[in-house]
């Protein structure tokens, strides 16, 4: 059976309860993601008690944002952990890109567009006015021609950045929500089918699964749903 293309958020308070959400869901989906959280308060070592013997995909979601000497030393320094996915922001510029891009041979570096907790008025004043999708469309642009193979964007922008940049390059859309179940406080959400059909190649769930009073069972549930989906092609859920 093929792991479904869902990358589970261990958005954990401790690195007993990361572990055990790992183990209980690593037979569903293809990766976990590890945050800043989790990582600052354990370091490196959180990455072995999650990997634990499943060999599961690591996603760190360290969001870098540095002159590109410093990213270069920090993308270096977590290298040896082997993550498949590392992030940093793409404001960073393309200096910063290419410098995380080149540490990272084995891996792919994964570019955060726009944050989506700014609003429009935020991205204003911090500089980048006109609208948000403008904002996205060019630092997806600049991200990928500085040689980043992998995008952090909303379900909401997904479509416009497959047009911008492509078929090759690997889009990332957390804001994902099953029908029907608490939106928390994410906003502008996507059902996973939605997400896949409109052109997201990995999904970031968190408290859908983790929540759950039983997270292997809410992974399965929609790793079946999504594998269902990519079986059908992207045709629109
Ligand atoms: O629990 P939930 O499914 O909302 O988790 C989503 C994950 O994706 C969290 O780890 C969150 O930090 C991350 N994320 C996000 N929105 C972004 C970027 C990252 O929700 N724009």
């Amino acid at each position: 059976m093929t792991l479904a293309p869902i990358a589970v958020a261990l958005d954990a308070p401790d690195l007993e309860t990361a572990a055990r959400w790992a183990a209980l869901v690593t037979p569903h989906v293809g990766t976990v993601k590890v945050g800043l959280e989790l990582y600052l308060r354990y370091g490196p070592e959180v990455i072995a008690s999650i990997r634990g013997a499943s060999g599961v995909r690591i996603f760190l979601d360290l969001k870098l944002h540095d002159i590109p000497n410093t990213v270069a030393g920090a993308v270096r320094a977590v290298a040896r952990l082997k993550p498949a996915i590392l992030t940093v922001h793409a404001a960073g510029g393309p200096a910063m890109i290419r410098a995380a891009v080149d540490e990272l041979p084995e891996g792919r570096i994964a570019a955060v567009t726009v944050l989506t907790s700014l609003s429009e008025a935020d991205l204003e004043r911090v500089g980048l006015a006109g609208p948000a999708d403008d904002a996205v469309r060019r630092l997806a642009a600049l991200a990928v021609g500085a040689g980043a193979r992998a995008l952090v964007c909303s379900p909401r922008e997904v479509a416009a950045v497959r047009a911008e940049v492509g078929p090759d390059v690997t889009l990332i859309t957390p804001g994902v929500r099953p029908a029907g179940s608490d939106l928390q406080d994410q906003a502008r959400v996507a059902t996973p089918e939605r997400a896949y059909a409109d052109g997201a190649d990995l999904l970031v769930i968190g408290r859908p699964i983790t929540g759950a009073a039983d997270p292997g069972a809410a992974a399965a549930g929609i790793a079946a749903a999504l594998r269902r989906a990519v079986a059908a092609g992207r045709k629109g859920a």
